[in-house]
């Protein structure tokens, strides 16, 4: 299932992150508030279990309480950008890192680091990445995911094109794809177009 967000203050905050005079830190928290709104959403179907609390007045109230593990796993280094966007709505959430980085001749992907929590293989999974252009960095990054075990995996991205959404519905296609939007198509570097440039150089600042 690919599930494309199409929501005003979605879009325009996007516009926000298109435009190249929009400075690292303006970067950093419209990239925060999109993924808050995108998660919220993405999680509407999420089961929950009942919870039963006290209230002051001395009444039990059967509530609910989120029912799986969720686990964010940021691909290093632009996913980072969409961390606290989760844990602002989630904060019990755990964090595990994948280290990948797309040579810019080659566009091979190399894994530099993976580190994930002891949770249950049926936990949720969130696997974030601004960007899914080739789909290289997702694939095996859920490939990854997947040879250790996890069976509930779902792909948050805010741009992507169809070559990396092709990829990963067909190598995986019980792992759902939510975007912000469908962007056009990739340059002759594989940038997505129109794309937001260098999602990580434009987080972290590494590039003018
Ligand atoms: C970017 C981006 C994705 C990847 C997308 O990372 O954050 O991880 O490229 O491209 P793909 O779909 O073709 O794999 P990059 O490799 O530039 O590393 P960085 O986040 O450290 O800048
Ligand atoms: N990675 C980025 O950061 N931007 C793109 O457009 C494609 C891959």
């Amino acid at each position: 299932m690919v599930k494309i967000f199409s929501h005003p203050l979605i879009d325009a905050k996007l516009t926000k992150l298109r435009d190249k005079n929009t400075s690292n830190n303006e970067f950093r928290q419209n990239l925060d508030e999109i993924t808050s709104l995108m998660v919220y959403e993405m999680l509407r179907d999420y089961k929950t279990k009942p919870l039963v609390v006290e209230t002051p007045i001395g009444h039990f109230f059967e509530g609910q309480q989120l029912d799986k593990e969720i686990v964010i796993i940021p691909i290093l280094r632009a996913g980072l950008g969409m961390v606290n966007g989760i844990l602002n709505l989630i904060p019990q959430a755990r964090v595990g890192h994948i280290g990948m980085y797309r040579d810019e001749e080659t566009k091979q992907v190399f894994e530099y680091f993976y580190k994930i929590p002891e949770v249950s293989k049926d936990s949720y999974i969130i696997v974030v990445d601004p960007m899914l252009a080739t789909g290289g960095s997702a694939f095996h990054t859920i490939k990854k995911l997947k040879n250790d075990g996890f069976l509930n995996i779902k792909l948050l991205c805010l741009l992507g094109v169809d070559r990396g959404i092709n990829k990963i519905s067909s190598e995986f296609p019980d792992v759902d794809i939510y975007l912000a939007t469908k962007d056009k198509e990739l340059n002759e570097n594989d940038y997505i177009v129109p794309g937001l440039g260098d999602a990580g150089d434009r987080i972290f600042g590494t590039k003018k």
